[in-house]
């Protein structure tokens, strides 16, 4: 028997479809609406062959309102959904700022409003640390506790904020509705997770972040040098306030994000505590210099780079303060970025297509003598 039935919007994406694996591994059942944008239905295939089940799969778009209906008429099961599809790439944002705004925005409310008809209650929300934008134009906000005022840098960012909101509004409005009523009102719940940098791939080598266009994450863009895809990376600014002058960024591996995200599931299952924000992220600060040599080292020789100007948006310092998320929630993170870095360099090296290639069959055979 499941404990619970959990639609995941956004589930064969980066994120997403690591937290459905989570979930099933966690004996929840899922299903996933995406509308393939920036992904590949073949996620739902690694997933299958780690865990051993399968996710329910809809190509659907999240503005799609009435097909998101269909869906949970089809699935009365769903007590909960967990909240991924959006667009991500900040600098697209700030060029096509209305079509952020239809996607994230937009996509949340047709979710929010479909979800109060079909009567499910719970909601955990894919955020972003970019919210807090620059933390050092505080005193004393580094590492970030959630507590920091928020005050996003660009468009992205801000539809992250509005959504935040536009939950908060909601599951308050909901809880206040009922309670008015007579009704109970204690099923309404919201998390809103603010993720620091996730990166890293499935140990396995079978699963990873496959984007469809050019990546521009750190990680990623070094694989491409690693593989000699790129010629070397450039690093944005070396005239930073930190110790080498590089920018420093809390990364966390994308196993432990997806664990974050059902402990806050099951947080908002059985405390009921209406909408929370944490921190998901490992309290350790990286510099881009640090992570050149972290990922050189698993790869086995210097990656070239060449350091250029500041890219513009960027800020000096986002590290979490993971400390409520770690007493309330129960959890931490138990991957570094040297996990990390070996992983990604698995998923990378053996799979230069990505998911348009079979698994190499030495994993397979790996998984098949673990899973048997
Ligand atoms: C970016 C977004 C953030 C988003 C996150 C996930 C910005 C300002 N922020 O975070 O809102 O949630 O991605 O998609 O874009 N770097 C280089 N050279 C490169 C690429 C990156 O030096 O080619 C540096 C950056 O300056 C930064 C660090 O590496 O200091 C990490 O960059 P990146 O992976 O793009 O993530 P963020 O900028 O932190």
């Amino acid at each position: 028997m499941a404990v619970g039935t959990v639609l995941v919007t956004g589930g064969t994406g980066y994120i997403g479809s690591f937290t459905a694996l989570a979930l099933l591994e966690n004996d929840y059942d899922v299903v996933i609406v995406d509308n393939l944008y920036n992904s590949s239905k073949v996620a739902v295939d690694r997933i299958e062959l780690i865990c051993g089940k399968r996710p329910a799969f809809y190509e659907v778009d999240v503005t799609d309102e009435a097909a998101l209906d269909k869906v949970f008429a089809a699935h009365p099961e769903i007590d909960s959904v967990i909240h991924f599809a959006a667009l991500k790439a900040v600098g697209e944002s700030g060029e096509i700022p209305l079509e952020y705004y239809r996607v994230n925005v937009g996509g949340s409310i047709s979710l929010l409003r479909s979800m109060s008809r079909a009567n499910v209650t719970n909601i955990v929300f894919s955020s972003s640390a970019t919210v807090y934008g620059d933390a050092t134009r505080f005193p004393d906000m580094i590492p970030i506790p959630e507590h920091c005022p928020i005050g996003p840098t660009n468009t992205y960012g801000r539809t992250k904020t509005m959504i935040e909101t536009v939950i908060t509004d909601q599951v308050e409005a909901q809880r206040n509705n009922n309670k008015k009523a007579g009704k109970s009102f204690d099923q309404w719940n919201g998390a809103l997770l603010r993720y620091f940098n996730p990166c890293g791939a499935h140990p396995s080598g079978i699963m990873g972040e496959d984007p469809q266009g050019v990546p521009f994450n750190l990680l990623p863009l070094l694989g491409k040098v690693a593989t000699g895809e790129r010629e070397k990376l450039l690093v944005f600014g070396d005239d930073y306030a930190s110790k080498d002058g590089t920018a420093i960024r809390d990364y966390i591996h994308v196993l432990d994000l997806a664990k974050g995200h059902l402990a806050a599931l099951n947080y908002l299952r059985e405390h009921k505590p209406g909408v929370r924000a944490w921190n998901l992220g490992s309290g350790r600060g990286s510099t881009v210099f640090e992570m050149i040599k972290a990922f050189s080292k698993v790869v086995g020789r210097d990656l070239p780079y060449e350091v250029v100007d500041r890219r513009q948006g960027d800020v000096l310092d986002l590290t979490a303060n993971p400390a409520l998320a770690n007493k309330e929630l129960g959890w931490k993170t138990e991957l570094t970025l040297e996990d990390a870095c070996a992983d990604l360099w698995r998923w990378v090296e053996n799979n230069p297509k990505g998911y348009r290639q079979d698994p190499p069959a030495k994993f397979l055979e790996a998984l098949k003598a673990k899973t048997s």
